[in-house]
C-alpha cells in the first residue's frame, strides 16, 4: 500500500499515510460485532458435559475473500463455555484438524492433567475428555490451544474463546448479566490479511506477529447495539504479541469491575486499561440514548526504548469497536460500591520463595525442555515468586493453576487495577514484581504446569518452565515430554 492510497476492502478501509504512520488504518465500522454462542452441555451423572471440535475452516473476515481459519465447533474462534462454581464439569475435545493440538483453560485451577498444556496433545482424529470441579471464584477466563512451539499459529489461525466462572456471590450482586444483550464478550485479536481476504502469517516484527486489522470476537470494523443505559464487557487481550491501552474515543472514564481471576475488591474509575496478551478485564461502560462512543487502543508506555516500543505496535493507535445507543436505553442499576472480599495472602505464611528472570526468551537461563520439571511446590503451602524482566523486551508472566495476588512492584503497592487476582501480569524492564500464591491442587508427580510469557512466539521459543505439585519431600516423577508426531 503506497502512501496516501486506501485500500478499500468491504467492512474496513485501511488508509496508509504517512502523517499518522502509528495509526493503524481508518476503521469504517459496519459489521454487527459477532456474539460466540453459548456452549451447550448435558447432564450427565451429575456432570456438565460440553463437546468441543476443533476444525479448519473458512472465513470471509475482510473483503476480498475468505481466510482459511480454525475453530472450536465453527471456523473461527468457539464458543462461550459457562460454569457454576462447584459444579463438575466434562469436556469431550475432538480434534478434526490434520495436526495434533491441545485446548488449555486459561485462569483455572485444576489438575494439571486436565489442563490442557504441552503434555495433553490431542491427535487428529483423537478425542481427548478431561473432566474437574469448579473451584474458584466467578470470573473470565478463556480457553487456547497450547502445543509447545506451535502456539502462536494455532491462537493466530482462530483457535479459542472466553470461559466465564458463575458463582454465587457474583449473582447476589446488581450486575449486568444478560449475556450479548449488557453482558457482552469483547476477545480482541489483531491480525493481517492480504487483498485475497487471507490470513498473512508473516507479519512477525521483534516480539511476534503484529496485525494491523484488529478483530473483536472474528468480526473486523465491528458495531455493538447498545440497549441498556450501562453496559458489562468482559475484554480478552488474545492476541498474540499486542498489548492494548484501552480507552474510549472521548476519554469516558468507566468502571473495571473485575481483573482475570474475578471481581475487584471495588470499581475502579479509569480512563486507560492496558492488557497485555492473556490478560482480561471487566469493564462497566455508561451512555446516553443516541450516545456513540468508539473503543479505542491508545499509544502506551511499556516501559521500552522508543524503537522498540514501534515495533511492539505500542506506539499505535487503534479503534476496535464502535458502539452505538438506541434512542431508548433500558434502565440499570448503577455499579455496586462494594464488589468482593479479597484475603490478602499473608508473606509471612510463604514456605518458598522463587526468583524467575525473563530474559532472551528463557527464564533463569534455561530454555523449555518438556522433560525437565524446574520446580517442585508442595501442596497446600503458599509461596512467592519474584519475577522480572531482565532485558528490554516486552514480556509478561502466566502461572497456570492458580490465580496470584501482587504483593509490591519494584516495593511499592500495586495500583487498584492489579490488586485482585491475576494470572498473567505485564512486565516493564527491570522492575520486580513479588507475586503471592497459593498451590491446592495435588497432582501426579510426573504432570507439569507451565508459566511462561504469554507473549505466544516468546513461549514458543523456549520462554517457559514447568513445575509440579507434589506431598511434602515427594520427588517429582519423570516427566514424559516425548510427543512426536
Ligand atoms: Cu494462556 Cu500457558 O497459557
Ligand atoms: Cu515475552
Amino acid at each position: 500500500v503506497g502512501a496516501g492510497a486506501a485500500v478499500t476492502l468491504t467492512g474496513c478501509s485501511i488508509f496508509d499515510s504517512r502523517d499518522s504512520i502509528d495509526t493503524v488504518g481508518q476503521v469504517d465500522f459496519r459489521n454487527r460485532l459477532h456474539i460466540p454462542p453459548l456452549a451447550e452441555s448435558t447432564r450427565q451423572d451429575g456432570t456438565t458435559v460440553f463437546d468441543l471440535t476443533a476444525q479448519a475452516g473458512r472465513s470471509a473476515v475482510v473483503p476480498g475473500g475468505e481466510a482459511d481459519t480454525w475453530g472450536i465447533n465453527g471456523p473461527l474462534l468457539g464458543p462461550t463455555l459457562r460454569a457454576k462454581r462447584g459444579a463438575q464439569v466434562q469436556i469431550n475435545v475432538t480434534n478434526e484438524l490434520d495436526e495434533a493440538t491441545t485446548l488449555h483453560w486459561h485462569g483455572m485451577h485444576l489438575p494439571a492433567a486436565a489442563d490442557g498444556g504441552p503434555h495433553q496433545m490431542i491427535e487428529p482424529g483423537d478425542v481427548w475428555s478431561p473432566s474437574w470441579r469448579i473451584n474458584q471464584p466467578a470470573a473470565t477466563l478463556w480457553y487456547h490451544p497450547h502445543p509447545h512451539g506451535q502456539t502462536e499459529r494455532h491462537v493466530y489461525r482462530g483457535m479459542g474463546g472466553l470461559f466465564i466462572i458463575d458463582d454465587e456471590h457474583e449473582a447476589r450482586l446488581d450486575l449486568l448479566r444478560e449475556y450479548g444483550v449488557d453482558d457482552i464478550p469483547v476477545i480482541v485479536q489483531d491480525k493481517t490479511f492480504d487483498e485475497h481476504g487471507r490470513l498473512v502469517e508473516t507479519s512477525r516484527r521483534d516480539n511476534g506477529m503484529i496485525g494491523d486489522t484488529i478483530l473483536v470476537n472474528g468480526t473486523a470494523g465491528p458495531v455493538l447495539d447498545i440497549t441498556a443505559r450501562r453496559t458489562r464487557l468482559r475484554v480478552l487481550n488474545a492476541s498474540t504479541a499486542r498489548s492494548y491501552s484501552f480507552g474510549f474515543s472521548d476519554d469516558r472514564e468507566f468502571s473495571m469491575i473485575a481483573s482475570d481471576g474475578g471481581l475487584l475488591r471495588e470499581p475502579v474509575a479509569l480512563t486507560r486499561m492496558l492488557l497485555t496478551p492473556g490478560e482480561r478485564a471487566e469493564i462497566i461502560v455508561e451512555m446516553t440514548p443516541n450516545d456513540t462512543t468508539t473503543l479505542r487502543s491508545y499509544p502506551q508506555d511499556l516501559g521500552l526504548s522508543e524503537g522498540r516500543s514501534r515495533s511492539t505496535g505500542a506506539t499505535d493507535t487503534l479503534d476496535i469497536l464502535l458502539l452505538q445507543a438506541g434512542g431508548q436505553l433500558l434502565p440499570s442499576a448503577p455499579v455496586p460500591a462494594r464488589l468482593a472480599t479479597i484475603e490478602p495472602l499473608d508473606e509471612s505464611t510463604a514456605a518458598e520463595t522463587r526468583e524467575f528472570e525473563l530474559r532472551n526468551n528463557r527464564i533463569n537461563g534455561e530454555s523449555m525442555d518438556m522433560n525437565r520439571i524446574d520446580d517442585v511446590v508442595t501442596i497446600d503451602t503458599t509461596e512467592v515468586w519474584e519475577v522480572w524482566n531482565g532485558h528490554g523486551q516486552p514480556h509478561n508472566f502466566h502461572v497456570h493453576d492458580v490465580q496470584f495476588q501482587i504483593l509490591d512492584i519494584d516495593g511499592r503497592d500495586p495500583s487498584p487495577e492489579l490488586s485482585g487476582w491475576k494470572d498473567t501480569v505485564y512486565l516493564p524492564p527491570d522492575v520486580r514484581f513479588r507475586l503471592i500464591m497459593r498451590f491446592t491442587e495435588y497432582t501426579d508427580p510426573d504432570v507439569p504446569y507451565m508459566y511462561h510469557c504469554h507473549l505466544l512466539w516468546h513461549e514458543d521459543e523456549g520462554m517457559m518452565g514447568q513445575f509440579v505439585v507434589v506431598e511434602r519431600g515427594q520427588e517429582p516423577g519423570a516427566v514424559d515430554g516425548d510427543h512426536d508426531h
